[in-house]
This record gives structure tokens, C-alpha cells and sequence, in this order.
């Protein structure tokens, strides 16, 4: 059965449906939209050779016109260059301001698409399609859009709210398990920093939900949509709250700019990440030994890792100060002061940093 949340935005609110086949409610999501102009159908190579057709019919259901755009899968791909050959394509094609993007794909797709669509003709509606649990539980909500820089990850985007987001979870069906789990890490994530009863949902539903028992996987997933959708209604452009959805951010992305992005994937990280965030919410004396295991048997259960002995630990303190959340010198540290619930510091000294990475060796 279908569902329906909204993100409360005022005027840029808008639905996420989620269940089995909600890909059905495309036509009437983009009626509601109105634009009349060509619709841009960005995917990438996976993702587009085994559902761009299923989607392309609903699009053309409506009346109006498709253009598909393929990019490279991958995260290498999501850079600048790339969004000159989506506006290209549709440029090309004849798309403008009447014009609607739709994102089929996981979050590189997401990001990229929403993108576009924040500059194309200086802006243009967008609507998300996520098929991987990363996209589905965090990247398609919310509007964060972008592309790296070889300097910086995400450090060229806008924040671009989609006019609806539909998550289908059949899609889910072909996502290679890898990719499963590193997502599920960003669900657990959810539960440590704001529901204790989602953390140990996804602690006794393991099983089921690495078997893909696709309505085991909807309850973190519409959980985590519920807890983001509030966290963005109270705090859009991130000036506070919405800053704890970063919990093992700092640390996980200093992980991937020091493998290059090469080893781990973003929720693998993130996985260790949240290790080391554990560690230091235990060195701070806020939670005890006992959150720390329960955490990392979690992403145990999840085959996710919680050590990396090699960990470069002058390499990562470096490269945490490159990472963009840094605010005149300043880095943000999430951490838990119990099981669904965590604050913010920006009093931890480079020690407490340094020992906290070394936890995690
Ligand atoms: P991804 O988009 O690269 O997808 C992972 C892989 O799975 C790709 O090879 C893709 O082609 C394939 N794939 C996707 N869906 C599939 C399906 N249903 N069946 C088979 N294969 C499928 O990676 P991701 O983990 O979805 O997203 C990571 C990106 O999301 C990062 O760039 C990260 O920065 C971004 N992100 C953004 C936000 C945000 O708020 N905007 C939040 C979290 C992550
Ligand atoms: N992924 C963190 C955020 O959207 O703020």
C-alpha cells in the first residue's frame, strides 16, 4: 500500500509517496506540476537500461514529449562537465522554461539532475525518482544538489527542492547488495540521531532486510523520510538543526577524500564515520561503552565496517579541515548523547579528534 508525507515548505512543500508501484502516481505528479514544455528524463547506464522505458511510458502518458539523457553511472562522473551535457542534450532537444527535469537514479543522478535543474534557464521544476536506499532515505529529500569539485566533494551546488519525490520500492529489486548495505547505513543513522525504536528496528529486522523483503526495507525507509522531512520543514538551509543529519559526516567524508573515493562506498563510510563519532561522544563522557557496541554491532549485522586498521590519521585530521561543513575555521561535530538523539559541538579539540579516528584503527 502506497503512502503519502509531505515536507512541509510553505510554498515549495511538496509529497514523497512510497510503497510497491507508486511509480503509477508519475502522471498525476507531473500534472500537478504543470509545466506543459518536454520533459528531460536524466538516468544513468545502469539504471537506465532496466527501468528508463517503465518510466518513459508514464511520462509520455501525460501527452507531452520525453528526452532521455544516459550519463555515465558512477561517482567520478558527478563533476561540472557533466552538467554541460545534460543542458546540452536538452538544449538540443528544444527544452525551456515550460520544461520539467525528472532524476531516475541513485543520489549521483539525484544530485546532478537537480542540479541541471536549479540552472537550466535559470531554473526549472524537478521531480526525484530514487532507486537506490542512499537516494531513497536521504539524498532525493530535502534539495540539497550539486557536483564535486576535484578539491572539494559537493562543493558546487544549490539547494533546489524537488516538486515530489517517488520511491518505488520494486525498483530496489535489482540494487546490488553492496549498495544496499552502505544505504541501510544512512537509515541506521536515522535512528541512532533521532529514533532509538527505528535503531532497534533495524537491529532485530536484519535478516529480512538484507533478504530484500522489500516491506521490511519500507519501514526504515519511510521512517527516514518522516525524520528528514521534519528535520528540512525546521531548518531548510542547514543554519542549525538540520546539521545533526550530518552525524559521522565529518569524519566518514574525510575517510572518502583520503581513499580518494576508490575504496568505500558513501554509506560505508559514513558507517565508519559514525564509529569514530561514537568514540568521541564516549571520550566526551555523553554516552557509555555500552552505545558504542550496540552501534557497531548494528552495522555489523549489516556486513558495514566499523574498523579500518590502515586509517591515515594525519591525512584524515587534514582533510577534515578541506571539508566544506568547516565554518571560519571551524568544524561541527555531531555526536550522541544517547540512543536517538544527538547535539552539536564545536569545542572539540584536535586531540579528542585525533583519538577519536584512532578508536576506529
Ligand atoms: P549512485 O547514484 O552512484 O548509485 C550506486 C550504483 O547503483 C550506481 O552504479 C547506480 O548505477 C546503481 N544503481 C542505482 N539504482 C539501481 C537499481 N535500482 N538497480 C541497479 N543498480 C542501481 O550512489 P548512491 O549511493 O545512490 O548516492 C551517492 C551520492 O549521493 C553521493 O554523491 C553523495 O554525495 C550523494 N548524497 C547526497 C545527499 C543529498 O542530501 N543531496 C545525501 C546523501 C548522499
Ligand atoms: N544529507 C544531509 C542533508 O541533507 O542535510
Amino acid at each position: 500500500m502506497a503512502m503519502q508525507l509531505d515536507v512541509a515548505l510553505g510554498e515549495r512543500a511538496y509529497p514523497i509517496y512510497i510503497g510497491e508501484g507508486t511509480l503509477e502516481r508519475l502522471t498525476d505528479a507531473i500534472n500537478a506540476v504543470g509545466q506543459k514544455g518536454t520533459i528531460g528524463l536524466v538516468t544513468d547506464s545502469n539504471v537506465g537500461s532496466l527501468y528508463a522505458e517503465q518510466v518513459e511510458a508514464h511520462i509520455t502518458a501525460t501527452g507531452r514529449k520525453c528526452i532521455t539523457h544516459a550519463m555515465p553511472a558512477g561517482e567520478a562522473n558527478k563533476r561540472l562537465a557533466r552538467i554541460e551535457e545534460i543542458c546540452g542534450t536538452f538544449l538540443d532537444a528544444g527544452l525551456d522554461r515550460s520544461s520539467l527535469l525528472i532524476a531516475l537514479g541513485g543520489g549521483v543522478v539525484g544530485d546532478i539532475t537537480g542540479f541541471a535543474a536549479s540552472v537550466f534557464m535559470r531554473g526549472i521544476p524537478v521531480i526525484q525518482i530514487p532507486t537506490t536506499i542512499v537516494a531513497q532515505v536521504d539524498s532525493s529529500v530535502g534539495g540539497k544538489t550539486g557536483v564535486n569539485h576535484p578539491l572539494s566533494k559537493n562543493s558546487i551546488g544549490a539547494f533546489h527542492q524537488p516538486q515530489a519525490v517517488i520511491i518505488d520500492m520494486t525498483l530496489l529489486k535489482t540494487l546490488p547488495e553492496r549498495e544496499l548495505k552502505a544505504g541501510l547505513a544512512e537509515a541506521i543513522k536515522h535512528g541512532i540521531i533521532a529514533d532509538a525504536k527505528l535503531f532497534d528496528y533495524m537491529v532485530d529486522n536484519a535478516a529480512k532486510i538484507l533478504d530484500y523483503d522489500l516491506a521490511a526495507i519500507t519501514v526504515p525507509v519511510q521512517r527516514s523520510c518522516e525524520i528528514k522531512a521534519a528535520i528540512v520543514a525546521e531548518d531548510e538551509k542547514e543554519h542549525g538543526v538540520r546539521a545533526n543529519l550530518n552525524y559521522g559526516h565529518t569524519f566518514g567524508h574525510a575517510i572518502e577524500a583520503v581513499t580518494e573515493y576508490k575504496v568505500y562506498l558513501h554509506g560505508e563510510a559514513i558507517a565508519l564515520g559514525m564509529c569514530a563519532a561514537a568514540a568521541l561522544s564516549l571520550e566526551l563522557r555523553l554516552v557509555d561503552q555500552t552505545f558504542v557496541d550496540q552501534q557497531k554491532a548494528c552495522f555489523e549485522a549489516y556486513g558495514l565496517p566499523t574498523r579500518w586498521p590502515d586509517l591515515p590519521v594525519d591525512a584524515c585530521m587534514m582533510a577534515m579541515q578541506k571539508d566544506k561543513k568547516v565554518r571560519a575555521g571551524t568544524l561541527k561535530f555531531i555526536v550522541a548523547d544517547r540512543m536517538g538523539h544527538v547535539v552539536q559541538r564545536t569545542d572539540i579539540t584536535e586531540a579528542q579528534a585525533r583519538a577519536a579516528l584512532e578508536a576506529i584503527r
